[in-house]
């Protein structure tokens, strides 16, 4: 999950190491979401996978987590117009399908909340160097150690936004039917998979999910395409969540239209997520905030353990607090030294 804590060079830092250590239990780690380019930077301290040193920083983390015997991939996100050049690098710019700006507004560290910035709409060209950039973080993603990379396509960001129709009124091939809202989506995951083998690339979705101002009129059909298309190139896994902001069933969605592994999420405790689990819904859940407070979630749940509150006022500030400093469970460790 996003943290905002990467250096002005957007590197991961001795902290990144030490927090994703600290969850290395887990059985699959998803980094935090991780811009390919410069352009596909919003937020600030978000870190990149796009330059050599961001290679070097990142080995760090990998190794660390690898050494205490965990798996991590790298989410890719690019968020297209949800961004704020207060955010970005000088040269950057802010991208999207069309030339519609998000009635969104963003923090920024150097002049507070600012409105998204007027995105410019990619060319044909611009596009085919934007699933490039993509290739090459999940090439860097390899040279840094990570065992794979997830393609981030929720939240509004730059795939969500060629996929829904508000935000994507392109006439060319890739805007109009569903089939063409899905076509960058699909030439993405086919690059990332050319680039680094379908068993090392995952996707991320949230069907008709409103979030960051994008409103899809006809969800459940694009949703289908899209899962259609991409079901042969048999990625390693589709990580779906289900919104309480729609009422589609976005895991019985997934199941219909996904042959392999899947991993479901949004708001589970230890139990629901086990029953989930045995019913079927999914191969495996991931845990979002309960992972933010609890660097041994895996251990708790194992042990029952209490699981422990997190503090909303330091997600997305500098600093060890409320990122390293939760502390691991007395009643968890217990359990370990008991088995
Ligand atoms: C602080 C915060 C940061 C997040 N950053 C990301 C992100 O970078 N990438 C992503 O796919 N989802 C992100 N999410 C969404 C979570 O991954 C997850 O889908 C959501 O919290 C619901 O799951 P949960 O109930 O287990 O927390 C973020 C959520 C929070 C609260």
């Amino acid at each position: 999950m996003t943290r905002s804590r990467a250096d002005a060079e957007d590197r991961p830092t001795a902290l990144h190491v030490e927090y994703y250590a600290q969850r290395a239990s887990a059985g699959l780690i998803v980094t935090e979401g991780v811009q390919p380019s410069i352009d596909g930077k919003g937020y600030p301290r978000t870190p990149g996978l796009h330059e050599s040193a961001q290679v070097e920083a990142w080995r760090q983390v990998t190794d660390a987590v690898h050494a205490k015997g965990g798996r991590i991939v790298a989410q890719l996100m690019h968020v297209g117009r949800i961004a704020s050049r207060h955010n970005k690098r000088a040269a950057a710019r802010t991208v999207a399908p069309c030339a519609v700006r998000a009635n969104v507004s963003l923090y920024t560290d150097s002049a507070g909340m600012q409105a998204c910035d007027d995105p410019e709409p990619l060319s044909i060209a611009a596009i085919a160097k934007v699933v490039e950039d993509y290739a090459h973080a999940a090439r860097l993603a390899r040279e840094a150690g990570f065992d794979g990379v997830e393609l981030h396509c929720t939240s509004g960001y730059l795939p969500m936004q060629f996929l829904a129709s508000n935000t994507n009124l392109r006439t060319d091939a890739y805007g109009g039917d569903t089939t063409r809202r899905a076509r960058f989506v699909i030439e993405t995951l086919e690059a990332l998979i050319a680039a680094i083998g379908g068993g090392r690339v995952g996707f991320r979705i949230c069907p008709g999910n409103p979030f960051n101002d994008v409103v899809d009129f006809e969800p459940l059909d694009t949703y289908r395409c899209l899962l259609d298309a991409v079901r042969p190139l048999r990625c390693a896994y589709l990580h779906v969540i289900r919104s309480p902001l729609t009422t589609i069933d976005a895991f019985a969605l997934a199941r219909a239209h996904h042959d392999g592994a899947l991993i479901i999420n949004d708001g589970f405790e230890p139990d629901t997520a086990s029953a989930a689990v045995t019913r079927g819904l999914g191969e495996a859940v991931s845990f979002g905030r309960h992972y933010v407070g609890n660097p041994d979630l895996v251990e708790r749940i194992a042990a029952g353990a209490p699981l422990s509150p997190f503090d909303r006022k330091t997600l997305y500030t500098p600093g060890a607090r409320g990122y390293t400093d939760y502390a691991r469970s007395d009643a968890a460790s217990a359990g370990d030294a008991a088995q």
